[in-house]
C-alpha cells in the first residue's frame, strides 16, 4: 500500500499565520501537524508516501521532511498549486499510486487511535473503499455519512440541513484505484472544488464497496485557531512524564539545553523546546507549548501555542493564544503616553 498526505489548500481561516507557510506546518505540541499524520502511515507499515504540495511555500515543507529517510519512507512531492479541491489533490496522485492500495490522510487532520488495525484489514478485504467515522456534536459542520446494519456507507451528504447520523467522515481514507475513474466523472461543486465526498457517494452509487469504521478515541480537524488550540490540548494530555518538582509540576516534556529559572513555574501539561529560556518569575500554565529557542520572560501563559525563535518579555497574562514564529511581545510600559504598541501583519486578531 502506499501514502498520500495532502498539504495544500489556502488556510484563509487561519491567516495570518498561514501568510508564510502552510497550516500543516503549524506545531501541534512542537511538531508539525501533518508530522503526525506522516507517522500514522509510517507507523501502519507505510515506506512509499505522496505528500500534495499547494502553492504557500512549498519549500518549507520539503526542506522539513526531504526525501524522508529522517521519518522512516520514501517522500515524493507532488504539486498541486491552487486548492482545487482534495479530489483534485488526490487525481495528482494516479501515476504514484500505481495500481497499488492507498490511504490518503488530510495533513491538518490529528487523531488518538492508531490507523495500522485499519490499513492491515483493508489491504486483505475486497473493499473498494474504507472512511473512519467519528461522532459528532456539530453534525451540521462536516461530511455526514448514512450506513447501513451491514456495516457499509449508503450515502455522504456534505453539511446536511438534517443529519441522518451524528457520524462524520474523518480525513483518513482508504482507496482502491477505482476512485480514480470516479473523480475523472466530477464537476467543480458550488464551491467551486471537487470534492471528494461526490467521488466516493459515485462509487457507491455504481454498486462499489464502500465500509466503515467508527474510530473511538478522539479526532480534530484543524482548520481554526480554536480547533489548533484544541488539538494542542489533546496532544499535550498524552505526556507520560510526570514532574513533582517545586517549579516544574505535572505532565511536563522539557527539551534539550532548555533552562527554567528557580523563580519560574511551570503546569503541566505541557512541552519546552530545546533551548528554551523561561526565568523572571515565568508561570507557563496547563495546555501550552514553548517551540525550539523561545524566551519566556516575567509573563504568564495558559492554553497558548507559542512557535519556535519567539521572545515574550512582558509582565501580562496570555491566555487561548498562538504566537507565530520569530515574534516578540514586549511590555509597552515605557511608552509615553501610556499605551500599547502594536506592528501587525494583515489579518491578525488582537485582544486588549
Ligand atoms: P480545507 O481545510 O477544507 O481547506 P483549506 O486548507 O484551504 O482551509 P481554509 O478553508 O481555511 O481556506 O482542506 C482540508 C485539507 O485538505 C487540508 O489539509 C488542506 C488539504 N487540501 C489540499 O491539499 N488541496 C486542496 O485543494 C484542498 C481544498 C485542501
Amino acid at each position: 500500500m502506499k501514502g498520500v498526505i495532502l498539504h495544500g489548500g489556502a488556510g484563509t481561516r487561519l491567516r495570518p499565520i498561514t501568510h508564510n507557510g502552510p497550516k500543516q506546518l503549524i506545531p501541534i505540541a512542537n511538531k508539525p501537524m501533518s508530522q503526525y499524520a506522516l507517522e500514522y502511515l509510517v507507523d501502519s507499515g507505510i515506506r512509499d508516501v505522496a505528500i500534495i504540495l499547494g502553492d504557500l511555500y512549498p519549500q518549507k515543507v520539503k526542506d522539513y521532511y526531504g526525501d524522508g529517510s529522517k521519518f522512516g519512507c520514501r517522500i515524493e512531492y507532488i504539486e498541486q498549486g491552487k486548492p482545487l479541491g482534495i479530489a483534485h489533490a488526490v487525481s495528482l496522485t494516479k501515476d504514484f499510486v500505481n495500481g497499488d492500495r492507498f490511504i490518503v490522510v488530510l495533513g491538518d487532520n490529528l487523531v488518538s487511535d492508531s490507523i495500522e488495525r485499519f490499513a492491515k484489514n483493508f489491504n486483505g478485504s475486497d473493499f473498494d473503499a474504507f472512511l473512519l467515522l467519528s461522532h459528532t456534536s456539530h453534525p451540521h459542520d462536516f461530511g455526514i455519512a448514512r450506513t447501513s446494519d451491514e456495516g457499509k456507507i449508503v450515502e455522504l451528504i456534505e453539511k446536511p440541513k438534517e443529519p441522518p447520523s451524528d457520524l462524520a467522515v474523518t480525513g483518513i481514507y482508504f482507496f482502491s484505484p477505482q476512485i480514480y475513474d470516479h473523480i475523472s466523472k466530477l464537476k467543480p461543486s458550488k464551491r467551486g472544488e471537487y470534492e471528494i465526498t461526490e467521488a466516493i457517494q459515485s462509487l457507491i452509487t455504481t454498486g462499489g464497496n464502500v465500509g466503515y469504521e467508527v474510530i473511538e478515541g478522539w479526532w480534530k480537524d484543524t482548520g481554526t485557531v480554536d480547533d489548533i488550540l484544541a488539538a494542542n490540548r489533546l496532544v499535550l494530555e498524552n505526556i507520560d512524564h510526570n514532574f513533582d518538582d517545586k517549579n516544574i509540576q505535572g505532565k511536563v516534556s522539557i527539551g534539550k539545553d532548555a533552562k527554567i529559572s528557580d523563580d519560574s513555574l511551570i503546569r503541566g501539561p505541557a512541552v519546552i523546546g530545546d533551548n528554551v529560556l523561561i526565568e523572571g518569575n515565568a508561570y507557563i500554565g496547563p495546555f501550552t507549548s514553548v517551540g525550539d529557542n523561545c524566551v519566556i520572560r516575567k509573563a504568564s501563559i495558559e492554553n497558548s501555542i507559542i512557535v519556535k525563535n519567539s521572545v515574550v518579555d512582558t509582565d501580562s497574562i496570555i491566555v487561548d493564544s498562538i504566537i507565530g514564529e520569530n515574534t516578540k511581545v514586549m511590555n509597552s510600559t515605557n511608552l509615553k503616553p501610556v499605551g500599547k504598541r502594536m506592528i501587525i501583519g494583515e489579518n491578525s486578531i488582537i485582544y486588549i
